[in-house]
C-alpha cells in the first residue's frame, strides 16, 4: 500500500464499498492506458457537501461530452457521493470521482461494448490557513501548452501535472498559464485579477474549466457590488493588476501577491480579494 494513504478507508468501486486495500482494476482500464476518463472534486465541510448539485452537473457534462455512458442518474451519484461522506469522519474532506471508459482491448477506437470503470474515495483537505490568506501566493508566467478541450475535467492531465512541477522547480506556489498572450488559468485553478475595483477572468470557452468556484465568486462580488467582467486578458494586464487572485475546491480563494518575482499591487491581500473572502466565509460558515 501507499505509505500515505489509509488503506482501510472506504471507496466505491463498481457498485460495491469496499476498503482502498481491496479496490482493483484492471491493467488494460482505458483510465491507465489512454488517460480515457473524467473526474470530479467535492469538497465537504462538517459532513456537508458544498455545491455538490453543480458538480455533479459538471461530471454529466464532462461525461455526455466524451460520450462516456455510466447509466447512474445524478441521483444515484449523489447517493453513491453521500454514502462516501457518510464513512468520512473527517471535519474536511473531498470525495473524488472518477470515471473511465473501462477495461478494453488496446485499441484507440472506443471499445463497441464498454464498461465504464467508476470509482469514488474521500481524502483529506486543509482549508487554507489563516497564515496562507495573509501571507498569499506567489506564481508565474508559463505557456499553455495543453490540449482545445480544457472544460471537460479530464483525467489526461499530463500538461496541468508539468505546469505544476514547474512551479515546484521554481520554488513558486502556482503558475498562471498563458496562451496566444492571453490568460488561461492555473495548473488546477481559475485565476482573477482586479484592476481599479473590477474583478476580471478569462471567459468560459473551451480554454479553461468552468470552476464550480467560478459562478460561485460571480455571486459573491455581485452581493458586494463589485463589477464583474468575463473577458480575454493579456499578460501585461495581469502583470500591472492591482490584485490576483486563485480559485478552486482545496484552495476556495486565495491572493497572489507576487507574479514573476515582482509584487502585485502593494504586495499584500487586496480589497477586493478580503471583500470576497469574507462573502465566502460568511456561506461557509
Ligand atoms: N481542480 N481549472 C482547473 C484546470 C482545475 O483543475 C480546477 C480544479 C479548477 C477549479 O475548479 P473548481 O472551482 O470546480 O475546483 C480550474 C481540482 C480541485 C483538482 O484537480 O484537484
Amino acid at each position: 500500500m501507499i505509505s500515505d494513504v489509509d488503506g482501510d478507508s472506504v471507496v466505491y468501486l463498481n457498485g460495491q464499498f469496499l476498503k482502498l486495500a481491496d479496490a482493483k482494476i484492471s491493467v488494460l482500464d482505458r483510465g491507465f492506458i489512454f488517460g480515457d476518463g473524467i473526474y470530479e472534486v467535492v469538497p465537504f465541510y462538517r459532513g456537508k457537501p458544498f455545491r455538490m448539485a453543480e458538480h455533479l452537473a459538471r461530471l454529466q457534462r464532462s461525461l455526455a461530452s466524451i460520450g462516456i455512458d455510466t447509466g447512474l442518474d445524478t441521483n444515484a451519484w449523489q447517493n453513491i457521493v453521500l454514502e462516501l461522506a457518510s464513512k468520512c469522519q473527517l471535519p474536511y474532506f473531498t470525495v473524488y470521482l472518477q470515471v473511465t471508459r473501462g477495461p478494453a482491448k488496446r485499441d484507440h477506437a472506443f471499445p463497441k461494448a464498454p464498461q465504464p470503470t467508476v470509482f469514488g474515495m474521500t481524502s483529506p483537505f486543509t482549508p487554507p490557513t489563516a497564515k496562507q490568506r495573509q501571507a498569499g501566493l506567489t506564481a508565474m508566467s508559463i505557456p499553455d501548452i495543453r490540449w482545445l478541450r480544457c472544460e471537460i475535467k479530464s483525467i489526461s492531465l499530463l500538461g496541468n501535472v508539468l505546469a505544476k512541477q514547474q512551479a515546484v522547480e521554481a520554488g513558486v506556489d502556482e503558475v498562471l498559464q498563458f496562451r496566444d498572450g492571453y490568460l488561461t488559468e492555473g495548473a488546477s485553478c481559475n485565476v482573477w485579477i482586479a484592476r481599479n475595483g473590477v474583478l476580471a477572468a478569462p471567459p468560459l470557452d473551451n480554454l479553461i474549466l468552468e470552476g464550480i468556484r467560478y459562478r460561485f465568486l460571480e455571486e459573491l462580488a455581485a452581493k458586494a457590488q463589485i463589477p464583474f467582467e468575463s473577458r480575454r486578458i493579456s499578460e501585461d494586464e495581469v502583470a500591472s493588476a492591482d490584485e490576483i487572485m486563485l480559485t478552486s475546491a482545496t484552495k476556495e480563494v486565495l491572493p497572489v501577491v507576487q507574479f514573476n518575482g515582482k509584487p502585485v499591487g502593494t504586495g499584500k491581500p487586496g480589497p477586493v480579494y478580503v471583500a470576497l473572502r469574507d462573502a465566502y466565509d460568511q456561506i461557509l460558515s
